[in-house]
């Protein structure tokens, strides 16, 4: 963490907002005025918002409900339809032939999809599941790719009280099964297959592939045939999904739900153990979608045009590419493809194509399109870009430069969002007609989010001391995640036990200046940030023993210039191997952890050893082992490892 703290404290550019401007908060003291109502009555304050964006089939009367804490209840007395808030809303409004999403292939096919076409096919694909017997509060697993009938599943699921939990298409057949078995869900909706690099990834095989043990909960399977692959289909339990719809009427109330009734799970890595099931509720996420679309982006529906790069089996696809635009009745942009197909002018041709107005993207896509040069920028018309969003890891700030001098071209503020699966949205973001950005920062919490940086103790560290602490967040808010999937108590554990219960612990650690602006330093547990994707070590480790012929695994992280972190296995076997062997026996690895959890998971470097550096009590040193990785000098006390010279052994392999 060191060095991060060091290139960040040499940055002391900072850019005033652009002015004049009338949007949602736009300037320091409006962000500052509804700052202040927050401290005054917070829940006054939310319940004003709740009342005024949100469409509620029966008003709540009471606004938190704090009874249970950690375990807290928002509007829990209200009920609404997400979907309804999401479509029939807006249709209402008399904005149905508005289109809803833009879709793009990788190949270059469009397609328009009205607010009107969507309610049609989510009311279709709610009656098909009701027709398989899915019914309110069921799991239901999407498995896809990047494509419109995705958001079709996941409102559908809401349409009718099914939680859904979408599965990453790139995650592997081993790592379906554990969400089916965690999450016991009764249906699964895929696809024959989706694009990538020119080529058809395809996604049934791993389903067929889970579904051939276990999982018994399991009762049908629709699958959309998009890809032209061909799928086998098991008879009585796989569906077509065009098929299934077809047969349906286009159109099917909303279910009224509670407040608090479950919108979906999504699965995070951890420290600890297997990924776990991230539960969000209906209500304060919706909320939360909706207010930031607005604040941070200063999202504008009926003349905006919002693309967010994020896939829909991330939280950020979740929230930012399905339900905020959509909640605000605007237009969203999803692309089924990678950024550098055919040419990395891509998402650049895209944002031309499109009108895009507002992008919001990973820093680790920006490095790779800085490396591939200016000129493919210079080629597509990027003047109807107004604002930039980052997420998911730091920004370094030559990044964010770029990003600012070429993409935005100067004129577009950019938006360094920090939040996380668990907080449902954004948290610390500079607003883009209000904040001075400072680049590499997060800058200012949102108005109702009372973050703050503490030592171990809980004490809050003075700002512009310059020390490093642990980011927390001292109120609960109405996005958060309402548990673990079916573990309570682990929700207590990871989120709640280091400050008592009284903080919600992120799992980051950051460093607030003088002006109170965050600087998010990444995490102080054993969660690495590849390509803004979260992995555990433990995880891959897990992985990694688990193939025959290996002993024991410690998995850390080293910097890498594009993806942030690349992963770096030490490894011993269970018999000796000579140098000759390592590099099949790596590539083998390397396909193993692949296979069981998925291609964004395969280690960079594996390097073999005869033992791991441990303490005399048996803890692998991992600080140690991050030294190594890095290429550094050892700075790691390494006085109490028991056996000095694995240190050497491992410097010398690499
Ligand atoms: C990291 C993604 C620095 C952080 C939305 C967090 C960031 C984890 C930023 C959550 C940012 C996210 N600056 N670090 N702007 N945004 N992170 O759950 O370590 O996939 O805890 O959610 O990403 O990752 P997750």
């Amino acid at each position: 963490m060191s060095e991060t703290i060091t290139s960040i404290l040499e940055e002391h550019r900072s850019f005033e907002p652009p002015l004049g401007h009338s949007g949602s908060i736009a300037s320091l003291d409006a962000y500052q005025a509804l700052c202040a109502e927050f401290t005054e009555d917070s829940d006054a304050s939310w319940g004003r918002l709740a009342n005024k964006h949100l469409n509620w089939n029966k008003p709540f009367t009471e606004v938190l409900n704090r009874q249970h804490a950690p375990f807290f209840r928002w509007f829990e007395d209200g009920k609404l339809n997400l979907s309804e808030n999401c479509l029939d809303r807006h249709i209402a409004n008399g904005l149905g032939e508005r289109n809803a999403i833009i879709w793009e292939s990788e190949a270059g096919l469009v397609r328009h999809i009205s607010y009107n076409a969507l309610l049609a096919d989510v009311c279709r694909a709610a009656n098909a599941m009701s027709a398989l017997g899915i019914e309110a509060g069921d799991r239901v697993i999407i498995y896809m790719p990047m494509i419109p009938e995705a958001a079709i599943a996941m409102l559908a699921c809401s349409r009718i009280g099914a939680i859904h939990s979408v599965v990453f298409g790139a995650f592997s057949a081993q790592a379906l099964r554990d969400r089916i078995e965690d999450t016991a869900a009764r249906l699964i909706i895929t696809a024959d297959g989706g694009a990538r690099r020119g080529a058809i990834h395809a996604l049934k095989p791993n389903v067929d592939e889970a579904l051939s043990k276990g999982c018994a909960s399991i009762e049908h399977v629709l699958i959309v045939n998009h890809a032209g692959n061909n799928v086998d289909m098991r008879a009585g339990r796989d569906l077509d999904w065009h098929d299934a719809l077809k047969a349906q009427p286009d159109q099917r109330p909303p279910l009224s739900v509670d407040s608090e009734h479950p919108l979906f799970i999504l699965y995070t890595s951890g420290s600890t153990g297997k990924p776990k099931g991230i539960l969000h509720s209906t209500a304060g996420y919706l909320l939360w979608a909706r207010l930031t679309m607005l604040w941070t982006f200063d999202f504008r529906a009926e003349s905006d045009v919002f693309w967010c790069t994020a896939d829909v089996g991330w939280i950020t696809g979740h929230t930012y590419s399905v339900y905020g635009p959509l909640a605000c009745g605007g237009t969203t942009v999803m692309y089924e493809g990678v950024p550098t197909y055919p040419d990395p002018g891509r998402l650049w041709k895209l944002c031309a194509d499109h009108a895009v107005t507002i992008f919001y993207t990973a820093p680790t896509a920006i490095r790779a399109l800085i490396k591939a040069g200016d000129t493919w920028p210079e080629q597509h018309d990027l003047s109807k870009l107004r604002v930039l969003g980052t997420v998911g890891e730091p920004i370094n700030p030559e990044a964010w430069m770029w990003y600012r001098d070429v993409i935005g071209q100067g004129r577009c503020p950019i938006v360094d969002t920090w939040w996380q699966t668990e907080t449902g949205g954004h948290m610390i973001t500079p607003l883009p007609f209000a904040t001075a950005t400072k680049p590499g920062s997060a800058t200012l919490p949102l108005p109702g989010i009372d973050a703050a940086v503490v030592d171990e103790y809980g004490n809050e560290i003075k700002k512009g001391s310059g020390d490093g602490g642990l980011l927390v967040l001292r109120q609960p808010w109405p996005s958060m995640l309402r548990g673990i999937w079916g573990d309570d108590q682990r929700y207590i554990d990871t989120y709640w036990h280091k400050f008592n219960g009284s903080y919600y612990f992120a799992g980051d650690g950051a460093r607030c200046d003088e002006d109170g602006y965050f600087w998010i330093m990444g995490r102080v547990d054993d969660v690495l940030n590849v390509s803004g994707h979260r992995l555990g070590t433990m995880e891959i480790e897990s992985a990694l023993v688990s193939h025959a012929g290996v002993a024991e695994a410690a998995v850390v992280g080293r910097p890498h210039d594009i993806k942030g972190e690349a992963i770096c296995a030490f490894v011993t076997m269970k018999k000796t191997i000579d140098d000759s062997m390592a590099t099949a026996l790596a590539a083998e690895l390397r396909a193993h952890v692949s296979k069981e959890i998925g291609a964004i998971a395969k280690p960079d470097d594996i390097r073999f050893a005869d033992n791991l550096p441990k303490t005399r009590s048996g803890k692998i040193m991992r600080r140690l082992l991050r030294d190594i990785a890095a290429g550094r000098d050892i700075v790691s006390d390494t006085s109490t490892l028991e056996d000095q010279s694995v240190v050497q052994q491992l410097q010398q392999r690499r």
